[in-house]
Formats: C-alpha cells, sequence, structure tokens
C-alpha cells in the first residue's frame, strides 16, 4: 500500500509517500515557513496557512517526480485533522480531501502526535508494542503508554508550557531567534551547565507530570538582573537551561519505565532533535532500548503522517468530509 501523507499543522509544509509493504519512505519533501515567522518571534498562524497553499501541490509533484510516481501508484491520503492551527490544518485537510475525491481514493484524517509516535516504526530495528513513549514538540509534552497502534494511555504531560515551546520562550529571553530550540542546543555547546542552578520542576514528585513554566521565569530574572546580555552569559543560561530540562525529562522517563515494568523507550517531536538530550539519555538510561527518529523526522514531515494513514486506512477508518481538530487529546483516538 502507498500513502500519500500531508502536513500542514504548523509552520512545515510536509509531503511525503510510504510503502507499508517495504516499510520504507519512497519520497519525502519539505518546506520550512520558520525565517518567515523569525522576526515575529514565534508561529503567526494566518502568515502560516498563506504559505502552505502556493506550496502543496508543487511539494506533491516534486515528490512524484523524484519518486517516479503518479496518483494511479496512490493507494490513500492521509493529512493531519489536528492537533494544531486551524488555517494551517485547513489548507492540508482541504487538499487531501479534493485529491480523494479526484483520484477517487479513500482519504483519512490523523492525529498529530500519534503520527510523531508512529513515525517511529520505520526505523530498523523499530520498537515493539508496549513502549513507553515521550513526545516532546512546540505545543505538547506527553509520556504515554502505548499498548496497540491506536491504544494510548496518557501517563503524564505538562501543566502549562510544551517542552519546545519553553525553549521558544527563553531563546527569545536571551535574543536567540525562533525556532529557539536548535539556537538554544548550538550555544549550550559553548556554555557551562553548572552556572546557574534553575529548578528542575516536579522532578520529586511521585506523579508523571510536567511543569516548565516555573523554569521559564527563571531564567527571566537571570535576563532582568543583568547588565549587559554578552554571549558567555547566552552560552551558560543556555547550557544550565537545556541541562535543567534534560534531567527533568530523564528522571520522569526513568520513574514511567519502572511503574510501568516497560523497558522501550520511544522519543518523538521537534525537540527528540536535540543532540544533548539523546546523548544524555542514551547514557543515563541504562537498560533500555531507545528510539528516536532521524533527525528530519522529529520536527514536523509529512512521512509521520503517511505511516499513521497506512494504519489509519489498514482499519478503515475512513471518511467523506474535511474534518479538522485544532484540539485533540492523544487519549480521545
Ligand atoms: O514537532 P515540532 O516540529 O512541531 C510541533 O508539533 O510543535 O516541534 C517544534 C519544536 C519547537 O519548539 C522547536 O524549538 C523545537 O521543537 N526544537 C528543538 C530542536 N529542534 C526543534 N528543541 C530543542 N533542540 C532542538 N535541536
Ligand atoms: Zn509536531
Amino acid at each position: 500500500m502507498k500513502i500519500l501523507g500531508i502536513e500542514t499543522s504548523c509552520d512545515e509544509t510536509g509531503v511525503a509517500v510510504y510503502d507499508s509493504k517495504k516499510n520504507i519512505i519512497l519520497t519525502e519533501q519539505i518546506y520550512t515557513q520558520a525565517s518567515k515567522h523569525a522576526e515575529y518571534g514565534g508561529v503567526v498562524p494566518e502568515l502560516a496557512s498563506r504559505d502552505h497553499i502556493p506550496k502543496l501541490l508543487p511539494l506533491i509533484s516534486m515528490g512524484f517526480k523524484e519518486a517516479n510516481l503518479s496518483s494511479e501508484d496512490i493507494d490513500g491520503i492521509a493529512y493531519t485533522s489536528g492537533p494544531g492551527l486551524r488555517g494551517p490544518l485547513l489548507t492540508g485537510a482541504a487538499l487531501a480531501r479534493a485529491l480523494s475525491l479526484g483520484w477517487n481514493k479513500p482519504c483519512v484524517g490523523i492525529n498529530h502526535m500519534e503520527a510523531h509516535l508512529l513515525v517511529n516504526l520505520l526505523e530498523d530495528p523499530a520498537p515493539s508494542f508496549p513502549f513507553l513513549t515521550l513526545l516532546i514538540s512546540g505545543g505538547h509534552c506527553l509520556l504515554i503508554k502505548a499498548t496497540d497502534v491506536g491504544k494510548y494511555e496518557i501517563l503524564g504531560q505538562t501543566r502549562d508550557d510544551a517542552v519546545g515551546e519553553a525553549f521558544d520562550k527563553v531563546a527569545k529571553l536571551i535574543g536567540l531567534s525562533y525556532p529557539g530550540g536548535p539556537e538554544i542546543e548550538k550555544m549550550a555547546k559553548e556554555g557551562n551547565p553548572f552556572e546557574y542552578d534553575l529548578p528542575r520542576p516536579m522532578i520529586n514528585r511521585d506523579h508523571l507530570d510536567f511543569s516548565f513554566s516555573g523554569l521559564k521565569t527563571a531564567v527571566y530574572y537571570l535576563v532582568k538582573e543583568q547588565k549587559s546580555i554578552n554571549r558567555e552569559f547566552i552560552a551558560n543560561i543556555s547550557a544550565s537551561f537545556q541541562d535543567a530540562v534534560t534531567e527533568t525529562l530523564v528522571k520522569k522517563c526513568s520513574k514511567a519505565l519502572v511503574n510501568n515494568d516497560l523497558k522501550q523507550l520511544v522519543v518523538g517531536g521537534g525537540v527528540a532533535a536535540n543532540q544533548f538530550i539523546r546523548d544524555t539519555f542514551k547514557r543515563e538510561l541504562i537498560g533500555v532500548d531507545l528510539f528516536f527518529p532521524k533527525l528530519e523526522r522529529c520536527t514536523d514531515n509529512g512521512a509521520m503522517v503517511a505511516v499513521a494513514g497506512s494504519y489509519r486506512i489498514q482499519q478503515s477508518n475512513l471518511e467523506s468530509s474535511i474534518k479538522i481538530r485544532p484540539r485533540w487529546d492523544l487519549s480521545e483516538i
């Protein structure tokens, strides 16, 4: 089965074709709008929707050309129907539905967070159910026990800011550009993670929820106290912040693995692209089988939607209307 996946939940236009028989991606194309939003310090939803529209069809044509495919080869179309920004979601949903009608192929709306989770099934070796999943993106921070495709139990989540959101807000406070995650990671390489003793929110609590807003506020007060924000300060704050976030994530994952008697941890979402987090997890979580997607498949992409779509289409979860769900909890699948 060959599935076309379309991702437009935020500021990346991603398209890909997944071959479920071979478990490979035949083509994937991505266009990122990040530089357009950088001057505003975050994503402007209206700008994002307008920018997806002229990019979608050319990206699909480019992908088809690259992989020598035509609409005849496609068995189904999957698009992100939520969670995400309403306008951007509608652009992908409307195109997917139009292609489905025009090509007479089935169409399915995908939960973006489930797509971040299932993209790990592309890896070789792939995780086998049941496993623990940590989803860390710009909008979410979730700990999930996945027992099968579509069977997810939320064990913990953020009570305020998502991890990526905290990276982006802290980056803005210290004058780095959007998206803040990669910028902080870069600056942290020059900094001392022990320079500032930042809080590790909720780290010793019994529950598996997270909170990152206090950490961001701690950085805010440090910035306010500074007479000049120089490179050394930015590097040290970046390293200390990244270290505090990473230690919190490691501790919560470790607790969740033990509590649920799980030995595999699957990490997904944009923040999973952070090499310091990847290396620390490998070092600290001894005896745990760790799965991270390829770097380019951590941030939003079409491949993850195509993979999730193939499972959904095989389960015949089809539809005949344009459906978006800007708020869509993984536990409601
Ligand atoms: O999954 P994603 O592309 O979009 C959402 O679903 O939100 O995640 C985007 C988030 C942004 O907050 C971005 O700053 C963060 O992922 N991010 C990173 C890194 N690359 C992207 N955070 C930390 N380190 C990185 N290398
Ligand atoms: Zn995402």
